[in-house]
């Protein structure tokens, strides 16, 4: 008996070392630990051994059983560890590469422009109004004081789409349209940025395409102090707290008195240099008082108000700003020009 156990021992050790999968090594435990097993079977004879024999054998058993169990629970433990060493590696990030560059864009100059005008006049109580790009004759010219055959319409060479219907020139139809809103009522007080469109050959200060900011404010006493304080307003905020502004005589069929504004010269402080072409100042903008027959036009009684309006040019504002030599960059995408504008909010 003892012979026959010590040979199962021999033999089940012998398969657990062999063994390559979990699934033999259960079938090993079943056949030799079960209770249909050999081990068992030996022990189903223990009765006919001796008194003194008896215990011997059964703790010899009994180590067999528990030296099988071990050499069995020692193969599933390795058996295991190579599993999950098996996943580590196959799951093993390298730490050590290079990640991939995430490209960010960034805000366009004229959107960043647009949007901080933007910013200081909703800071002045104004709000955005915005309207078509292709607009009808009536509201682009007729309203704003320009009937048909109107000399000054040559000031504004058009795209006409039919002879009713253009590109609008400016952005100034928004303010008809606005100001038919209100039915007479105001006070009004917008800004309209937006882009507008001319008939003239693109160079480096000449685009067929480009953006303006229209002011408008109508209300019971406004005079060209309160347009004149408002500008000043702006040309700190776009240009620097140390720039100064004149109006000169100008003239808009919409605005009586017109204006242009001049800003003097960041560059050169006011002495005169290439960019202010020797005069120390800068024109920025056109503006004025709305036209009584504007404020007519538009439902507004001309004797109770009055109102300023004014045109920003953006690119121009933007091209003094950051010192840009040619208009066309702002369209022509070249991510050389625009990726030097990264700075802030996109950054
Ligand atoms: N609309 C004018 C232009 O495009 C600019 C302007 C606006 C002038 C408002 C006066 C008042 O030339």
């Amino acid at each position: 008996m003892q012979e026959r156990l010590l040979e199962l021992q021999q033999e089940a050790l012998q398969k657990a070392t062999e063994a390559t999968e979990l699934k033999e090594l259960n079938d090993i435990r079943v056949a030799y630990l079960g209770k249909k097993g050999p081990i068992t079977e030996v022990l189903r004879g223990m009765g006919k051994l001796s008194a003194e024999e008896r215990p011997k054998i059964g703790a010899l058993a009994n180590d067999v059983r528990a030296a099988i169990a071990s050499k069995i629970e020692e193969k599933q433990h390795a058996f295991e560890t190579a599993a999950v060493n098996a996943q580590l590696a196959s799951e093993k990030i390298d730490v050590t590469l290079p990640g991939r560059p995430v490209n960010k864009g960034n805000q366009h100059p004229l959107t960043r422009i647009v949007e901080d005008i933007e910013d200081l006049f909703i800071g002045m109580g104004y709000t955005v109004a915005e309207g078509p790009e292709v607009e009808s004759d009536y509201y682009n010219f007729e309203a704003l004081n320009l009937p048909k055959s109107h000399p000054a319409r040559d000031m504004q060479d058009s795209f006409y789409i039919t002879d009713e219907i253009l590109m609008r020139t400016h952005t100034s139809p928004v303010q008809a349209r606005t100001m038919e809103m209100h039915k007479g009522i105001g006070p009004v007080k917008i800004i309209c940025p937006g882009k507008v469109y001319r008939r003239d050959n693109d160079d480096a200060t000449h685009s067929h395409q480009f953006m303006q900011i229209e002011g408008l404010v109508i209300d019971e006493n406004i005079s060209m102090s309160d347009l004149k304080g408002t500008l000043e307003v702006f040309a700190k905020k776009v240009f620097g707290q140390d720039r100064e502004i004149r109006l000169r005589p100008s003239f808009f069929p919409f605005t009586e008195p017109s204006v242009e504004i001049d800003i003097s010269c960041k560059i050169c402080s006011g002495k005169g240099c290439s960019v202010c072409k020797h005069t120390g100042w800068i024109e920025v903008l056109g503006g004025g008082m709305v036209h009584p027959n504007v404020l007519e036009m538009a439902g507004f009684d001309s004797k109770t108000y009055s109102g300023f309006a004014f045109g920003i040019g953006v690119e121009r504002i933007a091209m003094l700003k950051y010192g840009v030599d040619d208009i066309r960059h702002f369209y022509t995408n070249d991510l050389r020009f625009l990726k030097q504008f990264h700075t802030h909010e996109s950054e």
